[in-house]
Formats: structure tokens, C-alpha cells, sequence
């Protein structure tokens, strides 16, 4: 069934898990969260990027998600709108039968330059009282996602078009979460604590002064009626680079935030823990093994079946770790 943020991370908050929030884009991901979700009887958030709404197209997103529903009737879903630039984007995503959507009011329309702070609890407001008014969840975002070890908020690549930021504007701020919370109405915070999206987080593995999850505390002590969010939350497993290079792929040493660290922010407060780039990079693996070691194949179902099998074992892995099996 169909359900809110609200729903599942009040659920959540009470029996002290986390919930992974997998980025899909295509049936083949839904199919390796599904499976991996009803054989360890976890509940689901499903989110999709403006980017991802673009891709699939609206109407075939919609009915994949449909699909995995009717497929899975037991087991919760939540459909998510995941960094929506603007009330507009958010508020296609409602229409779409979206049950909860993020406002990422931190950064402009550009997605790139950082917003004021007031411009940010503007637009948040906005979303919080058109989702609410027709039970949909929302999530805003304070602080800017970036890397602590280069200064360097916004892109993926590490050069963002902010420039550099001190380590303290980098960071989320407690008091001004409280005062963002009871202005805006937001259901989740997604907070800035050093981590930064892709595959190139951390030059090493991180220590404490990369990657803040000792803040994470006094966040949840702050707002501890909203729901804590961790974006870019993937491990960039060791294994699977070595795979993809082993099978010609070309991708730099890199490290990203340990299982371990991400346990200990759920024990701290964190709800939801967004992931895209781990189930990219075990698909991309398992395809180019795949068509290496068969290179008479030709039927794409072949690469396609063990990308699946190699992201739902991520999934698995992400249910069990954060606490989710036997909670749906
Ligand atoms: O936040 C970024 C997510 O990984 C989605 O990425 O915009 O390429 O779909 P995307
Ligand atoms: P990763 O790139 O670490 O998977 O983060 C995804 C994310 O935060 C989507 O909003
Ligand atoms: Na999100
Ligand atoms: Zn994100």
C-alpha cells in the first residue's frame, strides 16, 4: 500500500530503525528494492529525481511504482519526490500521486548557487501547506550538502558553483534547525553533516572531521518531532570499484560513508538514508562482468538480470543493517 513519509518515519522513530531511500529510475532497480524489501519484510521509500521523472517519462515511472504495489501488497511504499528545485516540480509530483515530496529550498532554481536562509523557509512553507492540505509529506533541507575535506558545496564532482565554503556554513546549525522546523512545518529535514552525493565523497576514509555524525545528536535533540535525513548516504563499496575495474571500467580511488557510521546516525536520530549511487555502481558492475565474460550474449535481459540480483543484494544488506527486516 501506498503511504506518507510521516507514516512510515513516526513508525520508524518508534521502533528506533532507518529506512533506506533508494533512487529509481527504471523497472529493473524497483524490481531489486521489491525483492530485496519482501524477503526481508522491510517497508519502502521509492524516490525518483526531477531528473528520473524525465527519463522514464511521468506516466511509465508512475505505473512501474503502480506495478510494485499491486506486486507487493504488503508491503508499505513510499512514493518520493526526491530534491525537487521548486514548488512547481513538487507540486507535478503530487499530481503524480506522489505521497511525499522534498522542497530542496538550500540551494537556488539552479540547483547549484546556495539560497538565503529566508528564501529557503519561504518556498518550504509554500510546499508544507499545499502537501499538507492533501496529505503529503514534506521534506526540506538546511545547510549545503558538500565536501568537508575540499569546502566545496553543491556538485557532484566537488567543484560547485558556490565555491568554498567555510566548515562551519557547511554544516547544519541546531538552533537554526529548531527555528527552520517551526517555520516551515516540515515532516523531515534532510541535514548536512560533510557527506556529498556520487561516487567521489571522501579521497580517504573518513574520520570524524570529514564527516560530522557526532552533530547528528544535538540536531535530534533540536528537532526531535522531525524526521532526520542523511543524503548522500552510499557506501561506494571497495568491491564493487574493483569489479567495474576489472572489467575495463575506469573510476578513481574514492570512499564513501561506512554502514557502520550510518548506524550509529540512526542510533543518533537519522529516519531516512538517501542512496542512488551504490545501486549504480553494483549494477554497472554486474553488467560489465556480465558482458565480458559472455561476449557472445546478446539478449540484454542477461546483463539486466544480474544487475538486478547485484542491487537487490545491496538492498538487502541496507534493510538489515539499518534495522528494517521484519518492520512492513
Ligand atoms: O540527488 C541526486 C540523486 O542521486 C539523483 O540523481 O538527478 O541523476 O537522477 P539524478
Ligand atoms: P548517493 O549519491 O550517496 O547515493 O546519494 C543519493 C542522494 O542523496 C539522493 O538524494
Ligand atoms: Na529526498
Ligand atoms: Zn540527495
Amino acid at each position: 500500500a501506498l503511504i506518507s513519509l510521516r507514516q512510515l518515519l513516526d513508525h520508524a522513530a518508534e521502533h528506533g530503525y532507518g529506512v533506506p531511500a533508494f533512487n529509481v529510475n527504471n523497472m529493473e532497480q524497483i524490481h531489486s528494492i521489491m525483492q530485496a524489501a519482501q524477503a526481508t519484510r522491510s517497508p519502502v521509500i521509492l524516490q525518483a529525481s526531477a531528473g528520473a521523472r524525465k527519463y522514464a517519462g511521468e506516466a511509465y515511472l508512475r505505473h512501474l511504482v503502480l506495478a510494485a504495489i499491486e506486486t507487493h501488497p504488503d508491503i508499505p511504499v513510499v512514493l518520493h519526490q526526491d530534491h525537487g528545485a521548486s514548488p512547481a516540480v513538487c507540486v507535478q509530483a503530487i499530481r503524480s500521486g506522489f505521497s511525499s515530496v522534498m522542497m530542496d529550498g538550500s540551494l537556488r532554481e539552479d540547483a547549484k548557487t546556495p539560497a538565503s536562509y529566508d528564501d529557503n523557509v519561504q518556498v518550504t512553507a509554500d510546499v508544507c501547506r499545499i502537501a499538507h492540505a492533501v496529505g503529503v509529506s514534506v521534506e526540506g533541507e538546511l545547510g549545503c550538502l558538500g565536501s568537508l575535506e575540499t569546502g566545496a558545496a553543491g556538485e557532484e564532482d566537488g567543484v560547485g558553483a558556490a565555491g568554498k565554503l567555510s566548515h562551519d556554513q557547511m554544516l547544519t546549525d541546531p538552533t537554526e534547525a529548531r527555528d527552520f522546523v517551526a517555520r516551515t512545518g516540515v515532516d523531515a529535514l534532510a541535514i548536512a553533516i560533510g557527506t556529498s552525493h556520487g561516487a567521489y565523497k571522501f579521497t580517504r576514509q573518513p574520520t570524524g572531521d570529514i564527516l560530522a555524525i557526532d552533530r547528528i545528536a544535538a540536531i535530534h535533540a533540536a528537532v526531535p518531532d522531525t524526521h532526520l535525513v542523511m543524503h548522500g548516504s552510499s557506501s561506494v563499496p571497495q568491491e564493487w570499484l574493483a569489479l567495474i575495474r576489472q572489467y575495463g571500467g575506469d573510476i578513481g580511488e574514492t570512499y564513501g560513508v561506512p554502514v557502520e557510521e550510518i548506524v550509529r546516525g540512526i542510533r543518533s536520530g537519522v529516519r531516512k538514508v538517501n542512496i542512488d549511487t551504490d545501486i549504480r555502481l553494483a549494477m554497472t558492475g554486474a553488467m560489465r562482468q556480465t558482458f565480458a565474460q559472455q561476449p557472445a550474449e546478446f539478449d540484454p535481459r542477461k546483463a539486466l538480470q544480474a544487475a538486478t540480483q547485484a542491487a537487490r543484494g545491496i538492498c538487502e544488506a541496507r534493510f538489515r543493517a539499518f534495522g528494517c527486516e521484519g518492520q512492513a
